[in-house]
């Protein structure tokens, strides 16, 4: 079994969902967000190490009311950057020597399966570089300024569009090259393609959410309950509807 060293970027301002502190912090099924999603990795056997990346606005609330939680779990806290890419950066440069894979996985997404997170690693331990995505059904328009449809894209042009989530997981290697070809990018999958690596597209679940507004905090809410349970493993397929 392949050693994992897990970074969980919390170092965002939360700007767009409006709450006047970072989302991190709000509830989702009982507890702090950040907390939700570091629970889905610190009892895995396969997980060395668990960095959490948070911002010096929220470091010092952080320590003091979730210090001891934090330390019971394991989890070691990484100073944030200015950009996404640069808090996942600080964090690579602390990546225990034990980790043969690196899994990054925000913060902003509580939502995830035990089943979903073993599957992605098991393609990047096969592969190399594998992240969770969402193939895109829907009929695709862009929009104007004012929010009338300026065009409709043709299915057999666009074709074949996944939609990004995380976990995204790559041999440590191969993350620490696509970091220092120093590129920037919106998620970590892109930084590896730029080096030429291929990158496999693991099929995810419309409930491994990222929360970005308030109302996807309802869904989360919602939908933490329905999850599908890791005692579930082996007897149902990951992605079965
Ligand atoms: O802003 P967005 O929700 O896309 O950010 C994705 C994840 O990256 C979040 O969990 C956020 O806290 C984190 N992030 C970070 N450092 C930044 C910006 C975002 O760790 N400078």
């Amino acid at each position: 079994m392949a050693k994992v060293a897990v970074i969980v970027p919390a170092a965002g301002s939360g700007q767009r969902f409006g709450a006047g502190r970072n989302k991190i912090f709000e509830n989702v099924g009982g507890a702090a967000m950040f907390l939700k999603t570091l629970e889905a990795f610190t009892n895995r056997s396969d997980v060395c190490q668990t960095l959490l990346v948070v911002s010096s606005d929220d470091k010092d609330e952080v320590v003091e009311r979730f210090g001891g939680h934090l330390g019971f779990l394991g989890v070691s806290i990484v100073n944030g950057g200015a950009t996404r890419t640069q808090s996942v950066r600080n964090a690579l440069e602390r990546v225990c020597d034990e980790a043969e894979l690196v899994c990054v996985h925000d913060a902003a997404r509580p939502c995830v399966a035990q089943v979903w997170i073993d599957a992605v690693f098991d393609a990047a331990a096969k592969t190399g570089a594998a992240l969770l995505a969402l193939p895109i059904h829907g009929t695709i328009k862009r929009a104007t300024d004012d929010s009338t449809v300026s065009e409709t894209l043709q299915r057999d042009e666009y074709g074949n569009l996944w939609e990004a989530q995380t976990p995204q997981v790559f041999a440590r290697d191969i993350l620490v090259a696509a970091y220092a070809a120093n590129t920037d990018a919106t998620d970590d999958a892109a930084l590896v393609e730029n080096t030429g690596k291929p990158v496999t597209l693991v099929p995810g679940d419309a409930r491994n959410i990222k929360i970005t507004t308030t109302r996807d905090l309802a869904f989360a809410n919602a939908v933490i309950k329905t999850l599908p349970k890791p005692t579930q493993l082996g007897q149902l397929h990951p992605f079965a509807d």
